[in-house]
């Protein structure tokens, strides 16, 4: 059976510089979703948003733009603007679990409004012709959220849903909920796509055993932390690349290239590279002291030293 890889995206991490360089490098991954666009109050696109989604600044084969709204003309406007961009498909995220957002009724905050999401849908759908896929959590406060939820989805054309099994107020902690996902596919006739806590070839063998319907999955922080996943599940393959640390200083410097050419100032550069290594650092046998040397690093011949240090370390 074949199988679909989706690029879950991470606001601050999978900018258009991050994707380009893993697509560049690794491959793997059937599409990418976006970061969301947020409107700032009124019908205008911010230019980082802008800027994430242009065509030229998009070297990968499949982009899909992320909306977070509540409101059905918010929506339409993002829509008309990503439509204008080219793309076919509109992705609503119901899912952010900040509880600044939810306490507004956005992101997972929405998941209990059942009737404004059938609302919003309803509308939309007579006003554009945009492709909408949806983007949940199992709900804010608990999981009768999302099943409350699916039963009116039913009459809505929705494209996919990706479900992210834990509740808006787990943040990132505790376990996914495997039966709630189970549950969740019982209760719909959409397709559902599965996301959440992938970062290992087996413990994507392990789930794809368990889920054998589904046939979508996303992964989020998983592409961060180890960039040669995507490649390494679509080859059922969990070994690393023996020469993965040069593949991986590749990636690296060709990201640092990016970041350098688009950010002011070497200490923007130096943090922004610092917050990836919270991620790449697991690809490390002692993950620990890996980001502890980068953290440590106070400038960029400091930091770049320092990644020479963790990389030398994985060849000895
Ligand atoms: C820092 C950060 C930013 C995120 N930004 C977004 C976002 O913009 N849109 C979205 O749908 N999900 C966002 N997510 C959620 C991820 O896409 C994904 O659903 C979540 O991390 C679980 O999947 P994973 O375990 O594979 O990472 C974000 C997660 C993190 C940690």
């Amino acid at each position: 059976m074949s199988f679909t890889l989706l690029s879950s995206p991470l606001q601050g991490f999978t900018d258009f510089r991050f994707r380009n360089a893993v697509d560049k490098f690794f491959g793997g991954i059937d599409a990418y979703y976006a970061p969301y666009i947020r409107l700032p109050g009124q019908p205008e696109i911010k230019n980082s948003y802008r800027r994430d989604l242009l065509p030229e600044n998009n070297r990968v084969g499949h982009l899909i733009p992320q909306v977070m709204t509540n409101c059905a003309e918010e929506f339409l406007f993002v829509a008309g603007y990503v439509q204008e961009l080219g793309y076919k498909e509109l992705n609503w995220n119901l899912g952010c679990p900040y509880s600044m957002v939810a306490k507004r009724g956005l992101g997972s905050g929405l998941l209990k409004h059942k009737e404004k999401i059938d609302d919003l849908l309803t509308r939309v759908s007579g006003e554009s012709d945009i492709t909408i896929s949806l983007k949940m959590r199992l709900g804010y406060e608990n999981s009768h959220e999302i099943l409350d939820l699916l039963p009116l989805l039913e009459k809505h054309k929705i494209k996919s849903i990706v479900i992210h099994p834990r509740l808006g107020k787990q943040l990132y902690k505790g376990e996914v909920d495997l039966e709630q996902f189970q549950r969740c596919i019982d209760q719909t006739s959409h397709q559902i796509c599965y996301n959440g806590d992938i970062d290992s070839v087996i413990k994507f063998r392990e789930l794809r055993h368990r889920f054998p319907t589904i046939k979508c999955w996303a992964l989020g922080r998983g592409v961060i932390a180890n960039p040669f996943l995507a490649k390494m599940i679509q080859m059922d393959n969990d070994h690393l690349p023996d020469d993965w640390t040069d593949q991986f200083s590749r990636f690296h410097d060709t990201l640092f290239q990016y970041y350098e050419e688009a950010l002011s100032g070497p200490g923007h550069i130096l943090l922004k590279m610092q917050s990836f290594w919270e991620y790449f650092s697991r690809l490390f046998s002692n993950p620990h002291k890996a980001y502890k040397n980068i953290k440590k690093a106070k400038n960029i011949k400091a930091y770049y030293e320092a990644v020479g240090v963790n990389i030398a370390g994985e060849r000895i």
